[in-house]
């Protein structure tokens, strides 16, 4: 939000050369991925790449980050392009599906895409005493609303049989001080991915949320990852008995996009190590 750049763009210096579709060939998955620069999104990148699926990667800054994804992504053999976009601007949302309509044609022949990954997201934390207002809108955008309209958009270009996976949090199952306005908004996304699981189930898509616990990245400043006295004491109420690691979630997301989950909708499927059990 605080990037001044233009809201969307097709990356050009961040899109890879095009590869065009093999005739014949079978067509890969191609994973839509928000917030794919860093933390849980760029590893889930990774680990969908790895398992041989190509992706639409989104970063709304750090160009520079959202290079190295895709250099790794291509140094595995896939297809990936990025694209800009803030998943609060949600005016921008009609120009960047126009985008990736384009890019699905460009680089694959192909009018749709198969999974949608809504993984962006940001923290702000407080009691439910000093919650500002603008707190819990920043929360609900890039939480719920985001999420929301941005699949809504993105559902025509949904391939039937597809995925939808929300990222939410184990936030939403036990509490954390200061946690509420965040944990509330995935709470709502959790409601959401059991709706949009009801209403797609005819076209034949699966739609989950997965719940990482605590998982050492930048997210909320870091301190998941850099604070040796949080990490002890989230390590001493966690059943595998660490804080988790950004590749834990990646492994857990390219499961739930693997063909033998398919099966699997409506659910609320945890990533947490076992943290309060
Ligand atoms: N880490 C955990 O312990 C944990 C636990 C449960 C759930 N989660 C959830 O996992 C998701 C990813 O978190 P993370 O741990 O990977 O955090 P992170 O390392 O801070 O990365 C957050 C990512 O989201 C992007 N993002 C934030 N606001 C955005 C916006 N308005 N528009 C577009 N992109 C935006 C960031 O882009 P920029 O680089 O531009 O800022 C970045 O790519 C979030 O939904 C978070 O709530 C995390």
């Amino acid at each position: 939000m605080s990037d001044t750049r233009a809201p969307h763009e097709a990356g050009t210096a961040a899109t890879p050369a095009p590869s065009a579709p093999t005739p014949g060939a079978p067509s890969p998955k191609i994973t839509l991925v928000t917030g794919a620069n860093r933390g849980l999104g760029k590893e889930a990148a990774l680990h969908l790449a790895a398992a041989g699926q190509d992706l639409l990667l989104t970063y709304r800054s750090h160009a520079d980050e959202i290079e190295e994804v895709l250099a790794a992504v291509r140094g595995l053999g896939r297809t990936a392009v990025a694209f800009r976009l803030d998943t609060t601007e949600f005016g921008t949302f009609p120009a960047f599906v126009a985008d990736v309509r384009a890019a699905l044609g460009e680089h694959w022949g192909r009018e749709t895409f198969d999974h949608l990954l809504n993984n962006a997201g940001s923290a702000a934390l407080a009691p439910v005493a000093e919650t500002t207002a603008e707190q819990l809108d920043s929360m609900y955008e890039v939480h719920f609303k985001g999420p929301y309209l941005l699949t809504q958009a993105l559902l025509p270009l949904l391939a039937d049989g597809g995925r939808v996976l929300n990222v939410s949090t184990g936030l939403t199952r036990f509490t954390q001080s200061d946690a509420a306005p965040y944990a509330s908004m995935k709470g709502a996304v959790e409601v959401f991915t059991r709706y949009l699981a009801k209403e797609l189930g005819p076209r034949g898509i699966a739609v989950n949320a997965i719940a990482p616990g605590a998982t050492g990245t930048d997210f909320g400043g870091g301190y998941l990852r850099d604070s040796a006295q949080v990490r002890e004491g989230l390590a001493s109420v966690t059943a595998m008995g660490h804080v988790g690691d950004p590749v834990d979630i990646g492994a857990a997301v390219a499961s739930l996009l693997a063909d033998g989950t398919r099966w699997i909708t409506g659910q609320r499927i945890e990533a947490s190590g076992g943290m309060l059990l």
